[in-house]
């Protein structure tokens, strides 16, 4: 059963619907990356998900049960927000012992007075404290634990905010851009650190990133949105050898996907002032204009006069993207075949086949 289920989930603010007709199933145990530009609905997704707002249409299930009226605490998840929300009178300690104490506290242990006595008796207890000098070392806050968030840099806080996220024990964890304010060596870092925590607590989490490498570095499933609606969702290869259409070949892969206007020819697609690309299977009818997808990394030199798998004669004409490229021993040999995709803005990725020169020519351009 799916640890999680969407089920055309919609959500409005007004009259401006934000998210679409959301529907996914995610398996248990998946790192699953929402991923997507500024502003198309990534928070709100993973608020939904936390009961921290309401959902405006469709269902949404943890393992098979729907949760929509289900209160936050009731929901059993972890959160670690974007904009960190520390409590700023705690110490760093106090900061990520809270999840353990909210966990054992009776209802007349949370009245005022009555609390701050509990909780410091609380973080004497065996268990909260080496859970929590457990976690502040994995963490590298154990200088820091007896300082509070305002004397923190943001670094430091947004790793105290991940801290009081991993020391429970939820059945899901959600994370909003926990890595955004980290310079790229922590955030390097971190990204490993998180990932081998998710290892090792063998739970489903929902991590949400703008950024593409992180989404393929630390995912196994991603739903890549746009604008409130699912672009793609699949495996990090899935999504990068075939992206559904050229936002998605936009959006995915440093540097991203060439994406060159073509005409589809017999046998192949017309490259302007390049001739044609032998292609195996065209998507379309001769005539018709289409985007050529192709992944720098898939296109190989060949030298004048070899012929391809393809049988396409090589031409002297690859003389000057050569020459872009380097030349002299630095020089790669052609490959015998070279994958690239070949896709329109509407329609899903379909392969093609060629070293042929005009697409190094077209790449160049
Ligand atoms: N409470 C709200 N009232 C009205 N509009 C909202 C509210 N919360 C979010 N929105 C709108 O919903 C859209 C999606 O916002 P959201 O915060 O989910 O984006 P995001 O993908 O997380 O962006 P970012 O990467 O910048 O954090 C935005 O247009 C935002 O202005
Ligand atoms: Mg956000």
């Amino acid at each position: 059963m799916p640890a999680l289920t969407f089920s055309s989930v919609s959500k409005s603010f007004g009259s401006s619907e934000v998210i679409s007709d959301f529907t996914a199933e995610i398996p248990d145990r998946e790192f699953l990356v929402l991923l997507g530009p500024s502003g198309c609905g990534k928070s709100t997704m993973l608020r939904m998900i936390a009961g921290l707002i309401d959902i405006s249409s469709g269902d949404l299930l943890f393992d098979g049960r729907r949760v929509n009226e289900l209160e936050p605490r009731e929901r059993n998840i972890a959160f670690v927000f974007q904009s960190y929300a520390l409590y700023p009178h705690l110490t760093v300690r106090a900061n990520i012992a809270f999840p353990l104490l909210m966990d054992r506290f009776r209802w007349w242990q949370h009245i005022p007075g009555i609390w701050s006595i509990e909780r410091r008796r609380a973080m004497r207890l065996p268990e909260v404290a080496r859970k929590v000098a457990e976690i502040a070392e994995i963490m590298e806050l154990t200088p820091l634990l007896d300082r509070r968030p305002k004397t923190l840099s943001g670094g430091q806080r947004q790793r105290v905010a991940l801290a009081r996220a991993l020391v429970r024990d939820p059945s899901i964890y959600l994370l909003d851009e926990p890595l955004s304010n980290l310079d790229a060596k922590l955030r390097s870092q971190m990204r490993i650190e998180i990932s081998t925590m998710y290892q090792k607590v063998g739970k489903t989490f929902v991590y949400v990133t703008h950024d593409q490498v992180e989404a393929m570095t630390m995912g196994t499933r991603i739903v890549l949105l746009d604008g409130g609606i699912i672009q793609q969702q699949g495996t990090p290869t899935e999504i990068y050898e075939r992206p559904a259409n050229a936002f998605v070949a936009r959006f995915i892969g440093s540097p991203a996907m060439n994406l060159i206007p073509v005409e589809v020819a017999h046998g192949g697609v017309r490259i302007p002032d390049a001739g044609i690309l032998p292609v195996s299977d065209a998507p379309v009818a001769a005539g018709q204009s289409v985007t050529l997808g192709v992944r720098a990394e898939k296109i190989a030199l060949a030298a004048s006069g070899e012929t391809d798998s393809t049988g396409t004669s090589r031409s002297s004409s690859a003389s000057a993207p050569r020459r872009s490229w380097g030349s002299g021993s630095g020089m790669r040999r052609p490959r015998r075949s070279v994958p690239a995709r070949c896709a329109t803005s509407t329609t899903r990725a379909s392969p093609v086949r060629s070293t042929s020169p005009s697409a190094i020519r077209a790449r160049s351009a």
